[in-house]
């Protein structure tokens, strides 16, 4: 049996500064503009420039992996999922989009992205090593990546840049991701739709798709400079974007690898397990109202003596989506061409198309609308899987299932898949809901939570998540402060008499939520992204709601990784 956490819960409450239970110790590491090269220049936030940028660790930061090399040191694999304009650059508000310059466009694509960057623990905390071989920066105009598996090179993904269709210029909008059991990055694709604008030509055959996707969106500028993210010009350049990239941290140089194979939507994550019979499972939601959860098992078993024989894992193997059925059982249906609807009465050639349009598949194989998936956490010692759903507040009273229980579910809840005899790779597995999200003490919420959780306990709008070294869930949210208590980190029990008992630990600053929990093998260490400190309604360069971390007047609020350890180094949360 797993012990409950023992720490003091932090209070509910909302200010310019972060909170972390008493007897831990919460230091940031890095923030947006921080240096990752002996020759980074300083950080200006009055002066930002594309080159600078391409040198500093970037905005937003989401994701974070953390990869251990010799005793004592790692590398972190941070995304930076997107930019806050008007929190961003200065003197934006007033005129945007026009004061979109092409050099602003272009310090947001540096922004975007991921940093690779090498950290020592000095037995007191972990410090950059900025001068490490292993450093990194990952954007999504300068860092060329090959395009593998069934779509590669497909028609669909030619552009007049690329006529291979197996060459992208970079990444963008990486939200959560993975760590693969052979020690690469997995960085997931998620809203990369809004940044593509203009309209495809009359009758253009990719109409129906881009509009599955959102597309166009253009709620940013990159399109008025740089032609590829206008859909006029470059009307396939959206399919090129949607996948789970993989990269090696290790080897610097690498050219980054996006799998078509693990298919194409708003990937919020993508966390693995070994099944027990060796094969890799990948666990996947499509983050927007009424998408789908999905896994991806590869045909061939992990070689755990070779990472370099999984080089290729990836390419090949089965993407199912989940179809939750009330009587508790999870049908895991596999996207595979000519079998059932994906056959070409309904447009589908190849399995190329199916992974390019794996929305429009889904749809056709009855596959269950959730609240907007976000991570999905598998657990090998317990063979469960967790399933944020982070909220869903267009769910109509006739639309309620099952797995989506509440019409307008502003709050969100939690599913809890189990794996039969923890086999990963089954496809008739059982699910059940975890708990409900909200304010308890309001009975028309209807939220469900262990009697035990105290006033300080509940949260909503659950978002990324981690497991502990011992088995416990941590939930961290994006939306809880319109409940008036600030985003945080809270660690929930799945077990036993204290199940779905959750206990709050870590608070973020006004407009903030945290990203990325991760703890090291040891349990001694968490990190955390805090994204978008001081953001909310109206707020902006000139007037952000907190300047925190550095707090001062001439300094931006500033998306940090921040390190969390207990002040007597034990294992957290005990
Ligand atoms: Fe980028 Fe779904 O959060
Ligand atoms: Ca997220
Ligand atoms: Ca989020």
């Amino acid at each position: 049996m797993v012990s409950g956490p023992a720490f003091k819960e932090v209070l509910r409450g909302l200010d310019e500064t972060h909170h972390v239970a008493e007897g831990y110790q919460a230091d940031v590491l890095l923030r947006w503009g921080d240096p990752l090269f002996s020759d980074s220049p300083a950080f200006d936030p009055m002066n930002q420039t594309e080159a600078s940028q391409l040198r500093q660790f970037g905005f937003n930061n989401d994701y974070i992996g953390f990869v251990p090399l010799e005793e004592n040191r790692g590398l972190l694999c941070v995304n930076h999922e997107y930019v806050s304009t008007a929190l961003m650059q200065p003197g934006v508000v007033e005129n945007y989009p026009d004061s979109m310059t092409r050099e602003r466009c272009a310090v947001e694509l540096a922004a975007h992205g991921g940093t690779v960057v090498e950290i020592v623990f000095d037995g007191r905390q972990w410090n950059v090593v900025r001068d490490s071989k292993y450093n990194r920066r990952i954007t999504p105009h300068k860092t060329p990546m090959e395009v593998t598996g069934p779509a590669a090179g497909h028609p669909r993904l030619k552009t007049s840049d690329d006529p291979s269709g197996r060459l992208v210029a970079g990444t963008m909008n990486n939200c959560a991701g993975g760590i693969t059991p052979w020690g690469t990055w997995l960085m997931a694709e998620e809203n990369f739709n809004v940044h593509f604008l203009g309209e495809l030509p009359e009758g253009h055959p990719e109409a129906a798709n881009h509009k599955r996707y959102g597309i166009p969106w253009a709620r940013y500028q990159w399109g008025r400079h740089f032609s590829r993210f206008d859909i006029s010009s470059e009307p396939n350049e959206p399919n090129r974007f949607g996948w789970i990239v993989e990269v090696d941290p290790m080897n610097p140089d690498s050219k980054p690898k996006k799998r078509t194979a693990l298919g194409r939507f708003k990937h919020e994550g993508a966390e693995s397990v070994v099944a027990p019979d060796g094969r890799v499972v990948i666990y996947m939601g499509d983050d927007q109202q009424f998408d789908y959860v999905y896994k991806f098992v590869s045909a061939k078993a992990v070689d755990k003596t070779n990472p370099a024989a999984n080089v290729d894992l990836l390419d090949e193997g089965t993407l199912y989506v989940a179809r939750f059925d009330a009587d508790g059982t999870l049908d895991w249906m596999p996207l595979v061409f000519g079998e059932g609807p994906l056959t070409p009465e309904n447009g589908f050639r190849s399995q190329a198309d199916v992974l390019i349009e794996t929305r429009r598949s889904a749809d056709l194989l009855g596959a269950t609308p959730m609240d907007r998936p976000e991570d999905v956490e598998p657990h090998a010692g317990s063979g469960r899987a967790w399933v944020m759903l982070t909220n869903n507040s267009a769910r109509e009273a006739d639309q309620v299932d099952a797995a989506n229980p509440r019409a307008k579910n502003r709050f969100g809840h939690i599913v809890e898949i189990s794996e039969p005899n923890g086999d990963f790779t089954a496809t008739k597995s059982r699910w059940d809901i975890l708990l409900r999200c909200g304010d308890p003490t309001v009975a028309e919420y209807g939220a469900a939570w262990n009697p035990e959780t105290s006033e300080a306990g509940w949260f909503t709008c659950p978002d990324n998540c981690a497991v502990d070294p011992r088995g416990r869930l941590w939930v961290a949210t994006d939306g809880n402060e319109r409940t008036g208590s600030a985003d945080g980190l809270w660690c929930v029990e799945v077990d036993g008499a204290n199940r779905a008992k959750s206990k709050a630990f870590f608070r973020v600053p006004v407009g903030a939520e945290l990203c990325g929990p991760r703890f090291t093998a040891d349990g001694r260490t968490l990190f955390v992204a805090i994204q978008h400190p001081g953001d909310g309604r109206g707020a902006s360069f000139e007037k952000p709601s907190t300047r925190w971390p550095d707090f001062r007047d001439d300094m931006p609020p500033r998306p940090s990784v921040m390190v969390v350890r207990k002040d007597d180094g034990g294992f957290i949360g005990d």
